[in-house]
């Protein structure tokens, strides 16, 4: 068998290998024969905690000793153990020696005591031979000491197997310790025109029945979910995520200039919702907080919300991924303040004719003031597209 078929289908049992852990084993004993397939299961194994690890990054760990797997984990909800220690125990619970072996993680391992002890100082009193990491941590607490201090206790270190997937996978993780601010994605569902909803406001549904069920995939994995007052007034949207299994909901985020919102939006069912105010009124904020929310009044010199502000007020928050599900009107008032980073665009197939747009964005003079943006990927859900598109 030539290696690469080998390659293949190893690789083809470590998927199936981590699609069945529920309990953090890898089951069977999957080899592992370079470090490419190494990250790429400890990758899969990081996708486990999608949902649930923020405001941790998602990271898997895969021990590998003499070609086999012989401990596996991934980050569990915070203040609970981190892949790294979860991999370590797993196969101490197995009866495995894990003294030589090689670790492979799809982040650097920290360096610093947070709710949890150093990864780094794990690895090391277990004394493995070799750690791979994906990539390294841009937390400042760590950036390089984890590395750093594994290579100082004699263990082989590389760094930079599977980077771009690996960026992927924490891509609002390493937003927020890079800038500051989450990682802002901006769903719109729209007819192949590029309309959002009719003149009268319809907009329910405008793509299938797969394309909504996506779009709560993209939900779960936000911190927070964000619309305009124009939206709840509109949709009255609860703002949750129904159609997928999730064990938890993001934070809800309305903003509301002048406070607005009727006390019997859905989207402020079961309290915790954050209303966003340009102007302070108590009247209207003692009802809201009586009834669990947050009201934050954040106003910029032209009297709406300072979005700009808003973001970085997000990322101390320690909000990873934000999901906009916004009408025209603040989608474009976002993009406009350069708030934007991602399209998730549902395209379907019709043409709603003259109607709401999904931006409202001044009509240019000129190409050369056009926004620019790259496909990242296109795939059809159901009988829809589903576009994702980065600015520039
Ligand atoms: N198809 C889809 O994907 C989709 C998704 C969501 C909504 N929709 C549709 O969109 C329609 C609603 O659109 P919309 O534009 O009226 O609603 P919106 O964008 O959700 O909310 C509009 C409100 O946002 C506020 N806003 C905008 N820029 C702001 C800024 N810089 N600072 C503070 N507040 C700002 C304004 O409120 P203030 O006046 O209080 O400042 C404005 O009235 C509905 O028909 C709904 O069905 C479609």
């Amino acid at each position: 068998m030539r290696s690469a078929e080998r390659q293949d289908q190893l690789l083809t049992g470590a998927v199936h290998a981590a699609a069945d852990i529920q309990t953090l084993t890898v089951k069977i004993l999957v080899e592992i024969h370079s470090d490419v397939q190494g990250i790429r299961l400890a990758l899969e194994l990081a996708a486990k905690g999608m949902f649930t690890t923020t405001p941790n990054p998602r990271v898997g760990c895969v021990i590998v000793k003499e070609n086999k797997v012989i401990g596996s984990g991934y980050t569990q909800p915070v203040g609970h153990a981190h892949a790294e220690v979860q991999a370590l125990n797993d196969a101490a619970d197995r009866g495995f020696d894990v003294s030589g072996s090689t670790v492979y993680v799809t982040l650097e391992p920290c360096s610093h005591h947070g709710r949890t002890p150093p990864c780094a100082d794990a690895l090391i009193r277990a004394r493995v031979g070799r750690v791979v990491a994906a990539i390294a941590d841009p937390n400042p607490l760590v950036s390089g000491q984890g590395l750093a201090r594994l290579e100082a206790a004699g263990i082989q270190v590389t760094c930079g197997v599977l980077e771009q997937e690996a960026r992927e996978m924490n891509i609002g993780f390493l937003s927020r310790m890079q800038r500051g601010k989450p990682w802002v994605r901006m769903k719109s569902a729209a007819s192949l025109d590029g309309m959002t909803a009719l003149h009268n406001g319809i907009s329910q549904w405008i793509t299938g029945d797969e394309a909504r069920a996506d779009g709560h995939y993209w939900r779960a994995r936000a911190c927070a979910i964000l619309t305009g007052i124009g939206t709840v007034m509109e949709d009255d949207p609860q703002l949750n995520v129904r159609a997928i299994d999730t064990p938890r909901q993001p934070q809800r985020i309305v903003i509301d200039s002048q406070l607005q919102i009727s006390q019997h939006a859905r989207v402020l069912s079961g309290g915790g919702t954050l209303i966003v105010a340009a102007q302070s009124n108590p009247e209207k904020e003692k009802p809201l907080r009586d009834l669990g929310h947050e009201v934050l009044v954040l106003a910029n010199a032209s009297g709406k919300v300072d979005l700009a502000a808003l973001m970085q007020e997000l990322g101390r928050r320690q909000i990873n991924e934000l999901h906009v599900e916004a009408g025209f009107k603040l989608n474009g008032s976002l993009i406009r303040e350069g708030c934007v980073d991602e399209l998730l665009v549902y395209l379907a197939p019709t043409l709603l004719g003259d109607a709401q747009r999904m931006f409202n964005l001044p009509a240019l003079e000129s190409l050369e003031h056009k926004k620019n943006l790259t496909f990242h990927e296109v795939k059809q859900i159901g009988a829809d597209l589903r576009i994702l598109a980065r600015f520039i």
